[in-house]
């Protein structure tokens, strides 16, 4: 559990959730995680896998300090329509490669097909972006692996 309250928002990328069609279950599994872990869950949306929308969203919770920390999930996969990392890299001003190698280095020891997601992460302001997988098992396994080791980073950029 953090020391100090820390904010957090979470950004899911879905186009079959933005229309309506398939309830968005990864979104709430990540509130649920922060939560646990005493963060304060400040904003959640749920937007179409759309570079320009997801970009703009992501630049603005950072520019208006939103939150310390902003994790997404969804889109890193390599569906044409698949687009997160890229958004990430459009407003990121500090690179952190090191988080999304370390969630595929432990996720390989659950499934090969780890291998597979495009997550980026970087820092924009005093803003941390993660992008997360798509699905609430992979999810739960990712977050729950890199979540121990943020609350250092965040002590240190906020
Ligand atoms: N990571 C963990 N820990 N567990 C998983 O089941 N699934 C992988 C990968 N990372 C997985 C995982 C798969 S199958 C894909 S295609 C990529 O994440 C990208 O997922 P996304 O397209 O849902 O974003």
């Amino acid at each position: 559990v953090v020391k100090r309250p820390m904010r957090a928002a979470v950004l899911t990328s879905s186009d079959s959730g933005y229309a309506g069609e398939r309830e968005d279950l990864s979104g709430p599994a990540i509130k649920t995680m922060l939560e646990e872990n005493g963060y304060e869950v400040v904003h959640t949306v749920l937007l179409p896998d759309d570079r320009e929308m997801l970009a703009k969203e992501m630049a603005r919770i950072a520019d208006e300090h939103v939150a310390e920390l902003l994790l997404t999930t969804g889109g890193t996969g390599f569906s044409p329509r698949d687009c997160m990392p890229e958004a990430t890299m459009d407003i990121a001003e500090r690179m952190v490669p090191g988080i999304p190698e370390a969630m595929r280095a432990y996720s390989m020891t659950i499934t090969p097909r780890a291998m597979l997601s495009r997550a980026a992460a970087c820092i924009r302001k005093s803003t941390l972006i993660i992008n997360l997988p798509g699905s609430p098992k992979a999810v739960k396994e990712s977050l729950g692996y890199i979540l121990p080791s943020l609350e250092h980073g965040l002590e240190i950029l906020t």
